[in-house]
């Protein structure tokens, strides 16, 4: 059912009483995790579109409006958190992948601390088990000063490439080609103030499998890097240590080792250039995953 909340009319944006409204700056916030580039990708474009419609004039007043930033922000950054006195935050969107059909958990602890918007909207990226994870971050953010006002999954392919490949090139090229569509679908709802949430998307038969194995390996996530190894073809470029979000990895002895506060996003096995990094046996002479069109140096934050 809609239910329309409205931050985007312009009233509903003035500054509260006794307030300068002049002094008040109105941004978007965009907040990404992102291993190998799926939500990065999904959270720039989101960014892109969400800054244009602030440009325009007040239909009641014509008075200009001021243009609104939006700002896209990695969630691993050290102070994300962070907003200046100055700042009234519309919009706020979280961009991230779907780990073991749990959202990682640095997102959990960021939405315990996520500064207070008048509209917050969740887009997962994953492979195509998706779960309850959705419903486990709006219950995350229920319990905060926030709400969560929309949930979208877009299904891209899976960077967890311990698992087979579960689609074709042609229908990874389908998946890719719909990322558009669903970012217009987001922001003209982002614009309205419309509630929405899409539904979850996990085979019946995986149900027990998510509810199990995969919430069972997810408690775990911080330590499954000691099962990361490295072969002798790594040259100790240092990629796997720069693409980390969250600084777990160390050249020592110009080899990396794991400090064992792992996120599990993929990005040192998938960007190595030298596929030199194994996560098990399971992953040797696996295809590595990069989302088209990004780089290393898109995922590194310092
Ligand atoms: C450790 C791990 C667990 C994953 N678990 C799931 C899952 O349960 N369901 C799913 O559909 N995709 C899963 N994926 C795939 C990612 O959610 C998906 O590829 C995502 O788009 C990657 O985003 P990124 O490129 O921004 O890092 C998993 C990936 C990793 C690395
Ligand atoms: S990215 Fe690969 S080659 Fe470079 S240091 Fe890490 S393991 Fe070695
Ligand atoms: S160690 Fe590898 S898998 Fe773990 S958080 Fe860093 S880049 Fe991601």
């Amino acid at each position: 059912m809609a239910n329309q909340i409205g931050p985007f009319n312009p009233e509903s944006m003035s500054a509260p009483h006794g307030e300068n409204k002049t002094n008040i700056k109105r941004v978007n916030k965009i907040y990404y995790f992102s291993g190998t580039g799926n939500s990065l990708l999904v959270a720039r474009k989101l960014a892109a579109r969400l800054s244009k419609p602030w440009a325009e004039k007040d239909p009641k007043s014509n008075a200009d409006l001021s243009v609104l930033e939006t700002e896209l922000i990695p969630i691993a950054s050290a102070d994300s958190a962070k907003v200046s006195a100055d700042e009234k935050i519309n919009c706020l969107g979280l961009v991230f992948p779907v780990y073991m059909s749990n959202p990682p958990h640095i997102v959990l602890d960021f939405i315990a601390k996520m500064p207070k918007a008048d509209y917050v909207f969740v887009v997962l990226t994953c492979g195509m088990m998706v779960g309850d994870a959705l419903y486990k971050v709006q219950s995350a953010i229920d319990k905060t000063k926030n709400r969560m006002n929309a949930g979208y999954v877009i299904p891209l392919i899976s960077n967890f490439i311990v698992l087979p490949k579960t689609k074709s090139d042609k229908k990874v090229d389908q998946s890719f080609s719909k990322i558009d569509d669903k970012v217009t679908f987001i922001c003209k709802n982002v614009e309205t103030g419309f509630f929405h949430m899409d539904k979850q998307t996990s085979p019946v038969l995986v149900k027990p499998i998510n509810w199990v194995a995969f919430d069972m390996m997810y408690e775990k996530i911080p330590e499954l890097d000691k099962k990361f190894t490295v072969n002798d073809n790594c040259t100790a470029c240092g990629t796997c240590v720069r693409v980390c979000p969250v600084d777990n990895i160390d050249l020592k002895d110009k080899k990396p080792e794991w400090n064992h506060r792992c996120e599990m996003c993929f990005a040192c096995i998938n960007w190595c250039p030298e596929s030199a990094i194994n996560w098990t046996k399971i992953t040797k002479n696996k295809n590595r995953y990069q989302c088209r069109g990004m780089a290393a140096d898109d995922l590194i934050l310092r």
